[in-house]
């Protein structure tokens, strides 16, 4: 019997405790919401993985790209122009060459940041969180190679057929 109440106080211990910590926590959630302004991080602080996939849409003609299963003679298409105007920098694998390696980059980056990005290095550069930072890695800028809409829909829809293999 004395046992008996002994696990019984020790229960109720134990069950005051974990009241006790929950009102700790939701206290330090509560205080936390109502924290003076002077503790949130500037936007400037944020760490950017450019490994990571971003829905950034980046600055440029292209705000709104529709996607259909992938078209193979746009892709063909596309071939064309990358290897003439995108290998002497990038690789299809994951590997970098000057500029980082493309495979997976339909999963980490919107079709418009895309689209941007190749018809629009210099300003993306500039103000698009994502490509700032690649290029503060590289310090290489990449180059604008005068890539006009169909085009760059074209190189879209070879790297989306890169990535579906
Ligand atoms: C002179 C070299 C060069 C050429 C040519 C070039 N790029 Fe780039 N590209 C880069 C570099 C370097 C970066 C990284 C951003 C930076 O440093 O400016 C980059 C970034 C990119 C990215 C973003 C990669 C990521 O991980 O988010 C894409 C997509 C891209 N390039 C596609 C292309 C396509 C498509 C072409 C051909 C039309 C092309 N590039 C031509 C050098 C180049």
């Amino acid at each position: 019997m004395k046992n008996h109440l002994k696990s019984f106080n020790l229960m109720m211990a134990a069950k005051s405790l974990a009241v006790t910590s929950a009102i700790i926590f939701l206290h330090a959630c509560g205080s936390k919401t109502s924290a003076p302004s002077t503790e949130t991080a500037p936007a400037a602080n944020i760490v950017i993985d450019t490994k990571a996939a971003s829905d950034s849409k980046g600055v440029g003609k292209f705000t709104d790209v529709a996607l259909a299963a992938i078209d193979p003679a746009k892709a063909d298409l596309g071939k064309a122009v990358f290897a003439t105007k995108c290998t002497t920098c990038h690789k299809l694998t994951a590997d970098k060459f000057v500029g980082p390696g493309l495979l997976k980059i339909t999963s980490r980056r919107t079709p418009e940041w895309i689209m941007n990005m190749i018809t629009n290095p210099e300003e993306m550069i500039k103000t698009d969180p994502v490509a700032k930072k690649l290029f503060e890695e590289i310090l290489t800028p990449m180059a604008n190679q005068n890539i006009n809409e169909t085009d760059a829909r074209n190189i879209l829809e070879y790297l989306r057929q890169n990535d579906s293999k």
